[in-house]
């Protein structure tokens, strides 16, 4: 079948920031759709980052404003919609793989819809490999109108076309779109979209957007409803939070500006996640430090230990501007986690560049990291960068020495907490064990306790009995 191209993905045309300005759209429901989904069922995948776990949530929330039910069961579904992730080459190849063994659930079942969205949609190569060899997918979505996800479902389903609509520029803020979260306890709230920093390795930028801000009325209207509703703890989400309000016209207000307005309604804890070292303001570091439901735990990618490398990532700040700050966060902030993202073996990354990152990490007293090797991604800077120096077992062994030093940390930061008494937010149970309540602590430590069903969704006391490399054992002691 001839697919039907409505917007195609460009990701030239993403690099510009050619529209300063930022677009509010308000979601209205088309009232046409309402029973398109009527006796049928969606089952949705979810790869990727928290972006991408909020933008499922409002996936579903789509779906099911036009009476599609979700399900767990492949082989009962009639829709499968898939949310992506570009970050790395592996991420795609997981997708990849899903695809083909999907091909044959669509043989057993023509009917099937599949539809893929998410950050590779927004990749020309990707979508140039789906309408090509993945004739098993009925129409690609990308991340910049996912509210129109009734539009393309119903043009699928109604004209039995396969189609296209990746839109590529600046994006909008689109507010009110439906949506069901996952959880009653803990909830996203997206305060900005996109990305500017263009670190040159990351797609993100060309994937998401231009930075662009929530209104600060909606977001504390958002999460004074859902302190409302009795959940406990929200995370800011942005690819940079601390740049929060950089892109206002109309007024000042800032990242600390918002966690000082948040930290006033009454919901027992705030995190927020990710940082950016460059724009992580000494005010900001006062609003959490003053703030009792701020949590203590802060995520602070650095990406490399080395002036020269980080300015082949075009990260903007160095090795000695980012311990500065790291000093300014334990002064200000003594019981602070800091957890953090490093890329190895980048190209030109040597030996000695490689040492200094692992002496930072011993520096920095990080509790805990996600380590990667650097992959290539088409259209970025980096994925020219040529490097022969480093081979595929060079990437591999210093992934590993970082690991071992990264893994000591994760231990030091359990230790420090062994007889103490924590409080710990009840999220369910332990996956492995039955009778095992699992947790996490202020500072974002996973906790196991013995404990009966109704303190799940509370915060109870725990007195840490025992410290491994990524839990913490403990009982409840409020009881
Ligand atoms: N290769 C490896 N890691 C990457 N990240 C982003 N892009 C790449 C890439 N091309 C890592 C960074 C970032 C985290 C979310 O993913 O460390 O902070
Ligand atoms: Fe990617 Fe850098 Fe933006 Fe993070 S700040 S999303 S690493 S470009």
């Amino acid at each position: 079948m001839k697919p039907v191209v409505i917007n195609s993905p460009d990701q030239t045309k993403e690099r510009k920031r050619l529209d300063k300005d930022n677009h509010f759209i308000d979601y209205v429901e088309n009232n046409k759709f309402k029973d398109l989904g009527k006796d049928k069922k969606y089952y949705l995948y979810t790869y990727g980052c928290q972006e991408n776990e909020s933008d499922s949530e409002k996936i579903r929330g789509l779906m099911e404003s036009m009476s599609f039910s979700k399900c767990d069961n492949l082989d009962e579904t009639d829709v499968i919609l898939m949310n992506t992730c570009a970050i790395r080459k592996n991420a795609e190849d997981k997708v990849f793989g899903e695809l083909g063994r999907l091909k044959q659930l669509k043989r057993k079942k023509p009917e099937l819809i599949v539809g893929l969205g998410g950050c590779m949609a927004q990749e020309e190569s990707v979508v140039n490999k789906i309408l090509t060899k993945y004739q098993n997918v009925d129409f690609v979505f990308g991340t910049h109108n996912l509210h129109n996800l009734p539009n393309l479902i119903a043009r699928v389903m109604e004209n039995k076309e396969r189609v296209v609509d990746v839109l590529s520029y600046e994006g909008s803020v689109v507010e009110n779109v439906p949506l069901v979260r996952e959880s009653n306890i803990k909830a996203w709230i997206p305060i900005m979209y996109g990305c500017d920093e263009f670190c040159t390795y990351c797609i993100v930028p060309y994937t998401r957007g231009k930075e662009r801000s929530r209104l600060p009325e909606n977001i504390i209207k958002e999460a004074t409803d859902l302190a409302n509703q009795g959940y406990k703890e929200i995370t800011l989400l942005g690819q940079n939070v601390n740049a929060y309000g950089k892109d206002f016209t109309d007024r000042t207000y800032d990242f600390a500006d918002l966690l000082n307005d948040l930290a006033k309604i009454n919901i027992p804890r705030i995190r927020f996640t990710t940082n950016n070292p460059k724009d992580f303001d000494d005010r900001q570091i006062e609003a959490v430090k003053n703030a009792k439901n701020i949590m203590n735990a802060i995520h602070l990618p650095v990406q490399s230990g080395s002036n020269k490398v980080l300015k082949k990532m075009n990260r903007k700040y160095s090795k000695e501007s980012y311990i500065e700050l790291v000093d300014k966060l334990y002064k200000a902030i003594p019981d602070v986690s800091i957890t953090t993202d490093i890329i190895v073996a980048f190209p030109y990354e040597d030996d000695n560049d490689f040492n200094e990152t692992l002496d930072l990490v011993k520096r920095c007293k990080f509790e805990g990291a996600f380590t990667f090797i650097f992959s290539k991604r088409e259209g970025t800077p980096a994925a020219k960068y040529v490097d022969e120096n480093i081979t595929e077992e060079i990437a591999y062994q210093r992934l590993y020495k970082l690991n071992e030093v990264v893994n000591e940390g994760y231990k030091n930061g359990m230790m420090r907490f062994l007889n103490k008494t924590v409080k710990v937010l009840i999220e369910g149970r332990s996956k492995n064990q039955k009778n095992v309540l699992m947790g996490y602590t202020e500072n974002n430590k996973l906790v196991n306790v013995l404990g009966d069903e109704k303190y799940i969704g509370q915060i109870v006391d725990v007195k840490i009995t025992d410290a491994k490399t990524w839990s913490l054992d403990g009982e409840i002691v409020n009881e």
